[in-house]
């Protein structure tokens, strides 16, 4: 294998040693482990239930921990049967023989895919000596409604002559409607699919069972341009030759109920902040019956259908909570036999009356109908489900006043509980929530504004006990509080369930400082309670928006703590469909209603979203078909965004004026911080325009970026080599969106670490300079002041916020204080806006896996890794003790990736895992690769297997691998 060349003008070889790869024998082969493709995916899901692209993406993932492992060649086949498929019959594609490492990204190229096709599909792969694997086992994916067409069911819903909510000091919180339908089933069943959406949320029965664990289904969309549908496999659950029964539950959810801090400030329709698409929840689902003898038939919603407002959930809002009453339940109303007849008739979702509103946004008001609009698309839902990934049980129960029962679940999380419980009918029990607690142990809640937060239940009187949990809320919380029981509840009453976008974890992250590794646990957590359908900016208070800003300061880091392409495949089409009409992308997706002014619906570094998410995406997943898809909307917003430059071609404030969001007394003139994002702007659009073959828009857009940046040291740069602006993010984001010339960036680096010491060490940072501050001083040699500050424990810090007790991201620097607890300098902070979980300043996370433990892409997609840890040096921090070992791993799309190393006593040890079918550049403290081993050999003796070749380059050597697992000992001078 060739050694590949690294700004070879800089790094001036000192010594060059090439070693011969080695290859196993044909006997030790036999002995190792053969290759093997695993982890079989289709547009990035597992079995997904309804694929609505005709050229869907397969994945694969290959395991064999031998060095060298990798594929040369593969094969898929596909076919309409497991049958088919077994005999080799792939009646639908054969790849045949492909040459190549390519292991995702490979679009179908079979015979045009139909509405509704079972497809089953395999893979097998050629390795590196030529031998073919077996074939995988046989895994599938169904396709969806291709076709408006394919929808014979119609949206139904319940009558509803009521008139528009306009009283803001009362919550209009309305009962989850449940709906059923008898029908018969006269033969052998082959296959039975339900598809089904709302507008609103809904939980799916079929004779008496719930289909599924999913919460929150269809998903949020905007509902009046489109509406996701899922479709489940109920074949198990029908019942041949008998009676059947269907049934929903459905309640208002993101279209009919409270969304964001609307009834807080008075936006929506007539201010009362719900009903923001729509007044009336709507259903419509379509059973699809295949029988064995080859006929079909079909059971669709229409006004045939029973519908109840008098069930259990008397009211079920996602921000507001749910409200239970046991003694109301249904019994058995989702199964063929019960006795519907009090029910009402179902009624055609568009013969309820238009309803007339004003809807009051920051952009003025107009008239809105809030009667039914027909979703003018059924979109297939290609996202993760939100679903329950873990339980926590409680830690401790105390009783701060008689009576009040407050639960310690030891994390904040997004989720639920489930109550456990005994008692008479009619007992009532208020069930609160809080991320913290005031100094007396009671629920601290002034945090989640408007957010009431409150699930109710009512109990039937069960002498065995009563087990619920609501399904059309969640909340932020780590605390709950019990009240109005007659005796005291035992610990085991409450467990939490945590809630979120199934995105698989695939980062971990640990070091020798116990506080930064809890810190990335908290990372994670933040992770997860913001990734619920959406990526929200908070899980608790009354938002939970897709805020932009937030999502294009984190992604760097979502994408290495957990597998994030479908959810933001997702996100992608609502910040698509969200796009301002004039070409700006918003301050959060999806956008019921407008922030700000007219054409001022955006903020810099925010609306910059639409061009760092694809282009992380693609950097991460190698997914350029993100890039062709959202390309059209990208050249809009880039037109606009150019448009809107000076002459000269810098940047300008327009929009929202966020700026660097939460900083410490030192912000940043935001026509400093517009033109830093147009420049990273047009460098991604840059690379890839070229990745996806614009070779002429690529140029045009470098042409752009380079007008700019002449401009930019025009005004910005003094002759000294310094920026005109001393803000330390100021320094940071012309760092970061290279516009300081190579030769200067040591005087910009060296006022930007100025800056810090003179503040004692510490950050003045906000959301955008947090997330570039520590890879900009590691990339330009102040690296050991980057560990400092990631360590710190003084305010304002990261190990701060840990210990103070936190167990999530905070908001703000200054969320909690020892001096001014929860309410900041001013007072009155907690009241306004004080989330203890928000993600952006956990960016840093990127840092860390990347600069830290040293795990990186060389390239797009991780198809070449490159592990270079970066020990501070020993005594360069006199606060702790600096950083001495990290685990880290990342599991990418070819596999996992491992980098473990420790520095003690003039020795540093790296245990490293490069994934099959992949390579890695490993770099080593030393510039002399006589003080290296690997495995005990030592490296400048050569032949190693699967080390290709060596060479010593300034203070590093550089080692070029093979996949599979190295240990290497290095030997530092003293
Ligand atoms: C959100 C932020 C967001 C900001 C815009 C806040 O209320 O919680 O995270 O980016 O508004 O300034």
């Amino acid at each position: 294998m060739a050694t590949r060349s690294i700004g070879q003008s800089l790094l001036k070889p000192l010594c060059f040693i090439a070693i011969a790869a080695l290859s196993l024998t044909a006997e030790s082969r036999a002995m190792t482990d053969k290759i093997e493709a695993s982890a079989l995916r289709v547009e990035y899901l597992e079995q997904p239930d309804n694929i609505d692209t005709r050229t869907p993406r397969f994945s694969w993932v290959l395991t064999s921990t031998r060095r060298g492992a990798a594929q040369t060649a593969w094969q898929i086949r596909a076919a309409t049967s497991p049958e088919r498929l077994a005999a080799g019959d792939a009646d639908l594609w054969d790849s045949d023989k492909v040459i190549g490492q390519q292991t995702n990204q490979i679009a179908y190229a079979g015979r045009t895919l139909a509405s509704r096709e079972d497809c089953f599909w395999q893979v097998r792969v050629w390795d590196e000596f030529g031998e073919a694997s077996t074939w995988s086992p046989p895994t599938r994916w169904r396709m969806g409604l291709l076709s408006s067409a394919d929808w014979s069911a119609d949206w139904i819903t319940f009558r509803d002559d009521s008139s528009v909510h306009s009283d803001r000091n009362k919550l209009l919180l309305p009962p989850a409607r449940h709906y059923r339908k008898q029908f018969a089933i006269s033969k052998e069943v082959r296959r039975a699919i339900i598809h089904a959406s709302a507008l609103g949320l809904y939980d799916l029965y079929c004779n008496g069972q719930r289909v599924g664990d999913a919460y929150f289904q269809p998903g949020w969309s905007d509902y009046h341009q489109r509406a996701y549908y899922r479709s489940h496999d109920v074949t198990a659950l029908v019942r041949a030759h008998g009676e059947n029964a269907l049934g929903a539950v459905v309640a208002d959810g993101w279209y009919a109920g409270y969304v964001g801090f609307g009834l807080l400030v008075g936006y929506g329709p007539e201010k009362s902040g719900r009903s923001l698409y729509g007044k009336t929840p709507a259903f419509i689902a379509q059973l699809e019956l295949d029988y064995t003898d080859g006929t079909h038939e079909t059971v669709v919603t229409d006004p045939t259908w029973r519908v109840t407002d008098r069930g259990p959930t008397r009211e079920a809002d996602l921000l507001m909570g749910e409200t239970y009453d046991a003694r109301a339940e249904l019994g058995n109303w989702s199964e063929p036999g019960y006795n519907d007849n009090a029910w009402d008739h179902a009624v055609a979702a568009d013969s309820n009356p238009i309803a007339k509103a004003m809807f009051y946004e920051g952009t003025g008001q107009r008239e809105v109908n809030l009667g039914f609009v027909r979703p003018p698309k059924m979109k297939a839902y290609n996202g993760p489900p939100v679903c329950v990934t873990q339980e926590l049980p409680a830690q401790s129960v105390s009783e701060p006043t008689p009576g009040v029962f407050v639960y310690d679940l030891g994390q904040n999380f997004a989720g639920v509980i489930r109550l456990k419980i005994k008692g008479s009918a009619g007992e009532q029990i208020r069930i609160r929530h809080a991320e913290m607690l005031k100094p007396d142990g009671t629920l601290m809640t002034e945090n989640l504004r408007k957010a009431r937060a409150t699930d109710t239940y009512t109990l039937r009187g069960d002498p065995a006990g009563e087990t619920w949990s609501p399904r059309f809320t969640y909340h932020g919380f780590r605390y709950v509080e019990l009240t109005g029981l007659a005796t005291p509840p035992p610990i085991e009453a409450v467990t939490g369930l945590v809630l979120h976008s199934d995105t698989p974890p695939t980062g971990n992250f640990e070091c020798s400082d116990p506080v930064m590794s809890r810190f990335a646990r908290n990372a994670q957590w933040t992770q997860h309670s913001n990734f619920v359908e959406i990526p929200t900016d908070c899980p608790q208070r009354d938002e939970r928006l897709g805020w932009t800003g937030d999502v294009q300061a984190y992604i760097g880091t979502a994408v290495l703590n957990a597998d994030v392409a479908a959810f933001f495949t997702k996100w992608m089409d609502d910040l698509n469909e969200s796009q301002r009409s004039f070409g700006a992308y918003p301050d959060y997706a999806p956008y019921p209603m407008a922030h700000g002014a007219a054409r001022k619906t955006f903020g810099s570094a925010w609306t910059d979203v639409g061009i760092i998410c694809p282009w992380t995406i693609w950097q991460t997943y190698g997914d350029t078909g993100m890039l062709q898809r959202h390309w059209d909307s990208m050249t809009r917003f880039m037109e606009w965004r150019w448009a809107g430059t000076t002459p000269e071609g810098l940047g300008t404030q327009l929009g929202n004026p966020w700026g660097d969001w939460l900083n410490i007394g030192e912000p940043t003139p935001l026509d400093f911080i517009d033109t830093c994002y147009l420049a990273l702007d047009l460098r991604m659009m840059e690379e890839m325009a070229r990745a996806i073959g614009r070779p002429l828009e690529a140029q045009s857009y470098l042409v752009c970026l380079n007008k700019l940046k002449a401009a930019f040291r025009k005004k910005y740069l003094t002759p000294e080599g310094g920026v005109t602006i001393s803000t330390q993010t100021a320094q940071v984001l012309a760092l970061s969106a290279d516009l300081i010339p190579a030769e200067q960036a040591e005087a910009v680096v060296g006022a930007l670490a100025g800056n810090i010491e003179q503040n004692n060490f510490r950050m003045k940072t906000g959301f955008l300079g947090t997330k570039s501050l520590l890879p900009m001083l590691s990339a330009h040699g102040r690296h050991d002041l980057a560990v400092r500050l990631f360590q710190s424990r003084q305010f304002p810090s990261w190990g701060y916020e840990v210990v103070n007790g936190a167990t999530t991201v905070w908001e703000r620097w200054d969320s909690y204080t020892t001096e001014h607890g929860f309410n900041g300098v001013n007072g009155k902070q907690n009241a306004r806006m004080n989330s203890f979980s928000h993600y952006a300043f956990g960016a840093v996370m990127e840092w860390a896996y990347r600069t830290l433990a040293g795990i990186d892409s060389d390239g797009v997609g991780f198809r070449r890794i490159i592990i270079r840890p970066r020990p501070p040096a020993p005594d360069s921090n006199p606060a702790a003790t600096p950083v001495n070992w990290v685990k880290a791993d990342y599991t990418c799309i070819n596999g996992k990736i491992t980098s473990a190393w420790t520095r003690e006593n003039n020795r540093f040890v790296l245990d490293v895992t490069i994934p099959a079918n992949t390579t890695g550049t490993i770099y080593l403290p030393t510039a002399t690769p006589a003080a290296i081993t690997e495995g005990g050999l030592s490296l400048a003796e050569g032949k190693i297997l699967g080390i290709a070749a060596v060479s010593a380059e300034r203070n590093e050597t550089r080692v070029e691998v093979t996949a599979g697992s190295y240990h290497f000992v290095v030997s530092l001078d003293p």
